[in-house]
């Protein structure tokens, strides 16, 4: 491999010469072709992300195959993407381009590709040599998403033999590690013992507060909405010019802060209400993930002469990207976080307090051109009492369902001695091979059934996954594709904020429920779907009925992706079934075949359980068309739940209880631990003869169990 002399690099972009990165950027590409793997390390807005695949690429890595860049948030992908196309002065989906989950702008020119984890990680399903590419970048470590800590765990098993690095390449694959936090000696030794770079990283003192007002009993107010709002006003009256980064946590909250603030916003004088005379007024931008790329990119713009900017952000603006000008931080101490819940037996996000790390982390925002300063409301108390010292890696607390089918389906049939960089507990895998074993994905082996090596092809719930499958089977896709489409996007219905709106649009809600017939939320979901399709002005039809026009134009472009994954998979041997049932009842018994893990039956008034063996009490969520028609309701199926004071479910669908007869069963009569003994791909003999016995005892209950039928 040969580089161009890098001295001569004509990096017009004199912005990027600033960059703590740039400095480095010969030893860096040295360092990448020395070493199979390289762990490189530096502060948040040092250049790692935007920077070295741009160095990779002059180098000259990509005449032996892509560079791949991971980022675990689909928004930091694209965004990104679009800053290093504006920095290569290329088109974006040209040399530069992105993909995260249903949207791909690359083509046959990108040989930068700036892509979310679990694509790469579906990528590997398909080639686990990586063959398209020399270098793969695997970013913000620190983050230790799912995807990551999995990917991390695979390339090492991959790569790490020389025999198998090169096997069919011209050059290795080289693996670059990149994370913001000190974590390097781990991550090394993890990786061989692998080199570490670290960028020397300047920063400047922030000085934090402690608030008064949120205490550790604020956990399930939105009181911090408030308070953030106040602290907001208060530093853009009081404090010399410099912008503002506001952290809270998700889109509904961001949108109701910024409402608040520019009303505050326009009630000052700048004649006599603010200490600094330079500052002329304040642009409030929100920033959260499914917000319009056009949007997300206004928020790296600087601001107009004289103006403050003031960003309200979810916890993107952590670490994933860097805003440049920012003095002050507010910071409200929760983030939402996807968690497994033991109470209700499955993933819900959650408000939760941040760990002190991250605490740490969001003031250090403040501290990249000058001295910052940072507000967190909440009180030092909280900070003793509620917040955690580091954030749980997500492998340690949500459901390894889906991964746990991907790694199987690679072959990797031990998943409980994989190398993961933090282990999950032992009880988190099991359940995970206990679900794909219900959902018929994993035989009782622990093998990939025929069924699991379909369902591990679809970017969805195996659940969902599931359903569709059914459906396809019987012929009738075209009722599941637009409900998992529907599913997978965020926000249909509009909610306005103002209370005579809200009315009017919870009335054009109903009346979209209302015309299905019977009450079913996916139903409805199909419904909206095929309405607005084949409405002459969809978007006129959206904005009629109160639904996302944004959301629903994802849907529709999801369907589609969904649809090709099918037909691609119709053409290996699919199987085909027969429906003898009442075709008025078709979608709704699909729905069972992978829903019946959350099934729930009426138990008084208008309570009902649970019947996965936690038997929770739950109610039907008020924005169900089945709210206030619990009476007549024995049985149901929800898409999922929200914990509040009280649990309940969303996205409901009555059924009727022969349809889930035969299923229910098999949410207790498989035992985990008959599962993880197959797991092991090392079973001692004397082990083995234990499992056999179990296995004997599991047929006979079966065949037993068949025969009273
Ligand atoms: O990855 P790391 O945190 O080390 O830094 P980076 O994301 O590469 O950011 C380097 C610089 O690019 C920062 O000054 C960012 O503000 C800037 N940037 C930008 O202006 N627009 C983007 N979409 C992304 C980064
Ligand atoms: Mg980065």
């Amino acid at each position: 491999l040969t580089s161009p002399p890098i001295e001569t690099w004509d990096s017009e972009d004199s912005e990027s010469k600033q960059l703590p990165i740039y400095q480095h950027r010969n030893k860096l590409t040295q360092a990448v072709k020395n070493s199979p793997f390289l762990v490189v390390t530096g502060e948040t807005g040092s250049g790692k992300t935007t920077q070295l695949p741009q160095y990779l690429h002059r180098a000259g890595f990509c005449k032996y195959g892509k560079i791949a860049i991971t980022q675990p948030r689909r928004v930091a992908a694209i965004t990104v993407a679009q800053r290093v196309a504006q920095e290569m002065r290329c088109p974006l989906g040209r040399e530069v381009g992105y993909q995260v989950r249903f949207d791909d702008c690359t083509s046959q020119d990108t040989v930068v590709k700036y892509m979310t984890d679990g694509c790469l990680l579906r990528e590997v399903l398909a080639d686990p040599g990586l063959s398209q590419y020399s270098v793969v970048i695997l970013d913000e470590i620190h983050e230790r998403s799912l995807n990551t800590d999995i990917l991390l765990g695979l390339l090492k098993k991959i790569f790490s033999n020389p025999a198998k690095a090169t096997k069919g390449r011209a050059f290795p694959l080289k693996v670059v590690v990149m994370s913001a936090t000190l974590e390097s000696d781990k991550l090394s030794s993890f990786l061989g013992d692998c080199p570490v770079f670290a960028i020397p990283g300047r920063t400047f003192p922030v000085t934090c507060t402690f608030g008064s007002a949120i205490g550790p009993k604020d956990i399930e107010s939105t009181a911090y909405v408030k308070e953030v709002v106040k602290m907001a006003f208060d530093v853009h009256t009081s404090e010399v010019a410099g912008d503002i980064l506001v952290f809270l946590t998700g889109q509904s909250e961001i949108e109701r802060a910024c409402d608040l603030l520019f009303e505050k916003a326009e009630t000052v004088d700048y004649r006599f209400d603010v200490q600094d005379p330079t500052v002329e007024g304040l642009l409030i931008l929100p920033l959260y993930g499914s917000m319009p790329t056009d949007q997300q990119r206004q928020i790296f713009q600087p601001p107009p002469p004289g103006i403050r900017k003031c960003v309200v952000a979810t916890n993107i603006a952590a670490t994933s990207l860097t805003i440049n000008g920012i003095k002050y931080i507010i910071d409200s101490g929760f983030v939402k976080q996807l968690n497994h819940n033991s109470r209700v037996g499955m993933d819900i996000l959650e408000v939760v307090p941040i760990s002190k790390s991250e605490a740490q982390q969001r003031a250090g925002r403040a501290g990249r051109i000058s001295a910052g300063k940072c507000f967190r409301i909440y009180t030092k108390e909280f900070w003793e009492k509620s917040m955690p010292e580091y954030t749980i890696p997500e492998i340690q607390r949500t459901s390894l369902t889906a991964v746990v089918l991907t790694l199987k389906c690679l072959g990797v049939n031990d998943v409980i001695s994989f190398p993961y960089l933090d282990r999950p507990e032992e009880r988190f895998i099991l359940e995970a091979l206990k679900q794909l074993y219900q959902f018929d994905a994993i035989d009782r082996r622990g093998r990939v059934t025929q069924l699991g090596e379909l369902m591990v092809e679809f970017p969805l719930h195996p659940g969902l996954t599931r359903s569709l499958l059914k459906a396809a089977s019987l012929g009738c896709q075209d009722l599941l594709l637009p409900v998992a489409a529907m599913l997978s996007v965020e926000n249909i219905f509009i909610r306005p904020g103002r209370p005579e709106k809200q009315k009017e649009a919870d009335k054009k809600h109903r009346g979209l429920a209302t015309r299905v017939g019977s009450m079913n939320d996916f139903a409805t979901l199909l419904s909206i779907f095929q309405s607005c399709k084949s409405s002459d002005r969809p978007s006129a039809w959206c904005k009629e009925n109160w639904i996302h026009w944004r959301a629903l134009k994802s849907a529709f472009s999801v369907e589609t992706q969904l649809r090709e994954i099918l037909l691609r998979l119709q053409q290996r041997n699919f199987p085909v079934e027969t429906f003898d049932g009442n075709k008025s009842e078709l979608l709704r018994q699909c729905l069972c075949t992978g829903y019946f893990t959350n099934v729930a039956r009426r138990s008084m008034g208008k309570v009902f359980c649970t019947m996965d063996g936690h038997g929770s009490m739950v109610h039907i969520h008020p924005s169900s068309s089945l709210f206030d028609q619990e009476a007549e309701l024995n049985w149901v199926i929800f898409h999922d739940v929200l914990v509040t004071s009280r649990v309940y479910i969303r996205t409901v669908c009555p059924i009727r209880y022969e349809w889930v007869k035969d299923l229910l069963p098999k949410l207790h009569e498989v035992d985990v631990y008959e599962l993880s003994s197959v797991a092991r791909e090392e079973v001692t003999d004397k082990e083995m003869k234990k499992w056999e016995t179990r296995e004997a005892r599991f047929l006979l209950r079966m065949s037993q169990k068949k025969l009273e039928k």
